[in-house]
């Protein structure tokens, strides 16, 4: 089949690209600002790296919708390839903090009041990551100003992000789906009407679990009953019960074949955390090194601001605490032969 040969600026839109960079310092009748080039030109980077992430994202949450998913099929696979990629282009944004710290704050005060009040506050793309990723207003820190320096479309945007399915909500299902735990047939003496608490599995682990915590960590043995059999009160929790159980079961067994690709998707998960974290820490020393204390462009308090979008803003951390529940290898109960046939191949 022919085809018209592709021009590679062209194909790329280069002309646009190329074009769109016009520091406000070198209009006429202001002083030229020779870093606001730099300013622009990072800013356009991390935006069309966002760019890629959403499209990552979004991809990865619609095969997440589907009513069911093989752990051991193509999709799993894609879902963990993606999430990888996500973590690697966030990475890669944390690393580009270096480039911007070239510039000094004095550099900077050359041209930051025409800017006013623009700030990547305003990156709408970068709130509807956070809000895809799981973050819910809820929890936001800022609530009553976050966008309050945004067009009325942009926050459209993000409202719409905030109200749909985020990523957390569609692992939640997807691990309350998990079959061993919940399925009667492979575990002896438990049926599906019995509690959580009462499942052969859960009885012993919980039992090898508490018996392994020291003192000052008894609570835990009362955090255990909460989170994975939701006795006590009800709190504003993402993971349910059952999801927390499969959680903690795909991290105990990952040594299983089956369970290799759910761990990674986890684990993924808690990297994209840690990466938006260091991105975060990276730009509040940055802001600090540049600003100081004063107040942000776009109307915060500044660093206190991202001090406490720092803190509040990690959105798998109900995944990481699962960690707290781990057993060492060397206590960690044998499954039954019923249940690791299905988790290994068999030739
Ligand atoms: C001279 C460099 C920079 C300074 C001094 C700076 C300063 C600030 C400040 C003070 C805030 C708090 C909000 C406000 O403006 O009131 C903020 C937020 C933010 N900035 Fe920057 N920034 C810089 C560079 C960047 C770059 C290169 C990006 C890349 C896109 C970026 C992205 C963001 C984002 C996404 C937020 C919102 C963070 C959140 O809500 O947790 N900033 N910035």
């Amino acid at each position: 089949m022919e085809h018209k040969p592709v021009y590679y600026s062209e194909y790329l839109e280069l002309n646009k690209i190329i074009d769109a960079q016009h520091p406000v310092s070198f209009e006429k009748g202001n002083q030229p600002a020779h870093d606001e080039m730099l300013f622009i030109v990072i800013h356009q980077a991390y935006e069309l790296w966002f760019k890629q992430v959403l499209f990552e994202l979004d991809s990865v949450m619609e095969i997440l919708r589907k009513p069911s998913l093989h752990d051991n099929s193509g999709d799993m696979q894609t879902i963990v390839h993606r999430l990888k990629r996500i973590a690697t282009i966030l990475e890669v944004l944390v690393k580009q903090i270096d480039i911007l710290e070239t510039m000094t704050p004095m550099d900077f005060l050359d041209f930051r009041d025409m800017l006013r009040p623009a700030s990547g506050f305003q990156s709408w793309q970068f709130k509807i990551i956070e809000a895809k990723l799981g973050l819910a207003f809820d929890h936001r820190h800022g609530q009553h100003y976050y966008t309050s320096q945004l067009k009325e479309s942009d926050v459209a945007l993000i409202k719409e992000a905030e109200n749909g399915e985020s990523l957390l909500k569609l692992v939640n299902k997807w691990l309350e789906r998990m079959p061993f735990l919940q399925d009667p047939s492979v575990w002896n003496e438990w049926t599906a009407q019995q509690s959580p608490a009462e499942h052969p599995f859960w009885k012993t682990y919980e039992q090898i679990y508490t018996q392994g915590l020291s003192e000052q960590e008894k609570n835990n043995a009362n955090y255990f009953k909460q989170i994975f059999y939701g006795t006590g009160e009800s709190s504003d929790r993402s993971l349910s019960p059952a999801a927390a159980r499969s959680g903690l079961f795909i991290m105990l067994y990952h040594g299983y074949p089956l369970l290799e690709l759910p761990f990674q998707l986890i684990d993924t998960l808690l990297e994209i955390d840690n990466q938006m974290g260091n991105w975060r820490y990276r730009h509040i020393n940055m802001v600090r090194r540049m600003i100081g204390s004063r107040v942000g462009t776009g109307g915060s308090t500044g660093a206190g601001y991202l001090q406490g979008a720092m803190e509040k803003h990690y959105i798998f951390k109900e995944i990481s605490q699962l960690n707290s529940f781990l057993t060492d290898r060397r206590t960690l109960p044998a499954l039954p032969k019923s249940v690791t046939d299905r988790l290994g191949y068999s030739f």
